[in-house]
C-alpha cells in the first residue's frame, strides 16, 4: 500500500490551490494545531497538515482523537473564507463532510453518510470525524481550519486497542475487507473540496445536499448538548447547519453542537 509522502501525493494531485502546499509530518501532535499557527502566521488557503500519526489528535468537544500510526488521514484544510460570517463556518464543515463521503464512495464503492454535525458514517458505524476551528477578524472569518480524521486501514484489533467509542467505530478497510489507498482518496477528497468551495464562494448554499446525506434527519434522537440533553424529532437543519428539533411539547428548537443518539420510539 502505497505511503503518504510529500512525494505521493503531489503524484496524483488535480487542484489548482487545494493541497498545493503540504506540510507532511510523520508525527505532530496535532495537524489542526499546525495548520491555525501557520495560518496566524499568514499560510495561503489550501494548505495541507497531514500526519501518520498524531500525538495529541484532538476531536469535538474537548475529546481525543486516536488513530495508530500510518493508518489514517490525519489532515487539516486551512481556508482564507472572508466571505463568511463566523456563524456561517458550519458551511464549510459541511462542503468538506460531502466531499469526503463522495470521494470514499467514488474510492471504495462502499456507501457513506454523515451523522449531525460532523461524523463520516458507514454501516452505521463512525469512520471520521471534522473538527473545524476559526480565526475571527471582527464580523468575518480571517481564516478556519478543516481537520478530518478517517479511518482508513484499521482492523478490528486496532480499534479495540484505541478504547473510546469502538462499539460505534470502524474503518473503510473493515467494512470493504481490503485495504484502501490513502492517496487515492486524498486526491478525491481535495478534488471535490476545491470544487465545492469555489461553489460555496460564489453562493450556493450547500445545507439541502447535506442534509439530504444526514443519518440523523426524519428520527427520534437524543442531542448531549453542551448546555444539557434534549429529546426530540430531528425535523431539518437550517443553512448555518444547525439541527432543527421538534420537542415532544411541540416547540421548536435550533441545537448548534451536540452528539445526537438515534431512538426508536
Ligand atoms: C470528531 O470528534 O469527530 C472530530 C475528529 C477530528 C480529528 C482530526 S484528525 C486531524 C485533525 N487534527 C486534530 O487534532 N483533529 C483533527
Amino acid at each position: 500500500m502505497e505511503e503518504l509522502s510529500v512525494a505521493s501525493i503531489e503524484k496524483g494531485l488535480t487542484t489548482a490551490f487545494m493541497g498545493r502546499r503540504i506540510i507532511y509530518y510523520r508525527s505532530v501532535g496535532s495537524t489542526n494545531d499546525v495548520a491555525r499557527e501557520l495560518a496566524v502566521q499568514g499560510a495561503p488557503e489550501g494548505t495541507l497538515v497531514i500526519a501518520d500519526e498524531q500525538t495529541a489528535g484532538k476531536g469535538r468537544l474537548g475529546r481525543r482523537w486516536l488513530a495508530p500510526p500510518g493508518t489514517s488521514l490525519l489532515m487539516s484544510l486551512l481556508f482564507r473564507p472572508h466571505f463568511l460570517a463566523p456563524r456561517q463556518a458550519q458551511r464549510l464543515t459541511m462542503i468538506c463532510s460531502l466531499a469526503v463521503v463522495e470521494a470514499i464512495e467514488a474510492v471504495t464503492d462502499l456507501a457513506a453518510a454523515i451523522k449531525w454535525p460532523n461524523d463520516i458514517v458507514v454501516r452505521n458505524r463512525k469512520a471520521g470525524g471534522i473538527l473545524t476551528e476559526l480565526g475571527i477578524a471582527g464580523e468575518r472569518l480571517d481564516y478556519a481550519v478543516v481537520g478530518l480524521g478517517l479511518n482508513v486501514n484499521l482492523d478490528w484489533g486496532a480499534l479495540e486497542a484505541m478504547g473510546e467509542l469502538v462499539a460505534a467505530a470502524t474503518s473503510l478497510s473493515q467494512e470493504l475487507g481490503r485495504e484502501v489507498s490513502r492517496p487515492a482518496l486524498l486526491w478525491r477528497i481535495l478534488e471535490n473540496v476545491e470544487s465545492r468551495y469555489r461553489r460555496l464562494r460564489a453562493g450556493e448554499l450547500p445545507h439541502g445536499e447535506w442534509a439530504s446525506r444526514l443519518i440523523t434527519l426524519h428520527n427520534h434522537v437524543t442531542v448531549d448538548t453542551p448546555q444539557g440533553t434534549v429529546e426530540g424529532w430531528a425535523e431539518g437543519v437550517d443553512a448555518d447547519g444547525a439541527l432543527i428539533l421538534r420537542l415532544y411539547d411541540g416547540k421548536r428548537q435550533r441545537v448548534l453542537a451536540g452528539d445526537v443518539t438515534l431512538r426508536k420510539r
